[in-house]
């Protein structure tokens, strides 16, 4: 069986350069169509395919430089070194470092707003994995970067470009063939609204939570294919720029994922009463004629999609909600 190390072994050079200063930046991003179960959980081998937009200036900043001990920053702040975020970046960071001494200053920081309640692990991981591909002076092309920021978090794996990313499940054991690509799509009418619900640190990680849905849920055994042929219709709706066909899709894709989460034993449940509630506001105001619709992921907050001639809907019917615009306006 192939490990990290091993995919990290085949495409660094034995002996890495000493050390360059480099920063980088990744926007996170929000699935349309979801990554939920892995079929290697070492490798973050996903079981279906999954596509998402990128959120523009809500990401992350990783800058490294060399150092005379490993340092690990977050907005400003120095981390104890038994910090988890700390130890994760750190253990991230040797995963190109292997056994060779070259001690790093890691700084990062983050633009999503705290308020906003998103996770920012696939934001935190593409800035991290760029950041130390530059670093280490690596000519290497995207879909390895890609590969190598889905060894640490699945969702990284799209958070290398702005606008829509499909990342391939692939098939290979190794998963040499699993990242994900851009979408030739420019789509400046497109817009996320997030509705905050809960800004607090969530109650089981997606790594938990999938790996428990995959092990209890009866009703698993459905979403793999269900989630594939949502993924390639999702892409042709953001190909043809249908937006009632994707909103629908993509709808029904986020609640199925939910659908498995309750199904599990015991039941896992991120949303709260007040994310119901929104969606029940939402289903009203479509009814009346509102062309926006809903996602949700390991977190109780809801995010909207829609296109510009919908915000100001949007906004009236959901004052607390942020507005983000994931294309440059024409
Ligand atoms: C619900 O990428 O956070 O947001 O690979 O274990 O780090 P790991 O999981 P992660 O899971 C994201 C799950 C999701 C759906 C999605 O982003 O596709």
């Amino acid at each position: 069986m192939t490990d990290a190390r091993t995919v990290f072994d085949r495409h660094l050079p034995d002996q890495l350069p000493t050390p360059q200063p480099a920063t980088a930046y990744a926007p996170s991003n929000i699935a349309l169509s979801k990554y939920w179960g892995k079929r290697d959980k070492a490798l973050n081998l996903p079981l279906n395919s999954s596509l998402s937009i990128s959120l523009r200036d809500w990401g992350s900043t990783t800058r490294i430089s060399p150092s005379s001990t490993d340092e690990v920053w977050f907005q400003d702040r120095l981390l104890p070194a038994d910090d988890p975020f700390a130890d994760k970046v750190l253990r991230f960071a040797n995963r190109f470092r292997r056994d060779q001494m070259m001690p790093l200053k890691i700084e990062t920081s983050n633009t999503i707003p705290t308020a906003a309640g998103l996770a920012s692990s696939a934001s935190g991981f593409a800035a991290l994995t760029m950041a130390l591909v530059q670093a280490f002076q690596l000519d290497l092309p995207d879909d390895t970067v890609s590969m190598f920021a889905r060894l640490g978090s699945g969702s990284a794996t799209r958070s290398l470009w702005h606008g829509f990313a499909r990342w391939e499940r692939g098939h290979a054991n190794d998963g040499t063939d699993s990242f994900a690509r851009p979408l030739e799509v420019r789509w400046p009418a497109f817009r996320i609204a997030i509705i905050p619900v809960d800004t607090g640190p969530k109650s089981h990680s997606s790594r938990d939570g999938m790996n428990h849905t995959v092990a209890t849920s009866p009703l698993f055994g459905a979403w793999p294919a269900q989630a594939e042929s949502d993924c390639t219709a999702i892409q042709n709706a953001v190909q043809d720029q249908n937006f009632q066909t994707l909103g629908q899709l993509a709808e029904a894709n986020a609640l199925a994922m939910h659908a498995t989460m309750l199904a599990a034993r015991p039941a896992l449940s991120y949303l709260k009463p007040e994310s119901w509630q929104v969606l029940e506001t939402l289903w009203t105001a479509r009814h009346e004629g509102l062309a926006a619709f809903a996602t949700m992921d390991a977190g109780a907050n809801v995010k909207l999609i829609l296109e510009a001639s919908s915000a100001a809907d949007v906004k009236a019917i959901f004052p607390q909600s942020r507005l983000i615009a994931p294309f440059d306006p024409l």
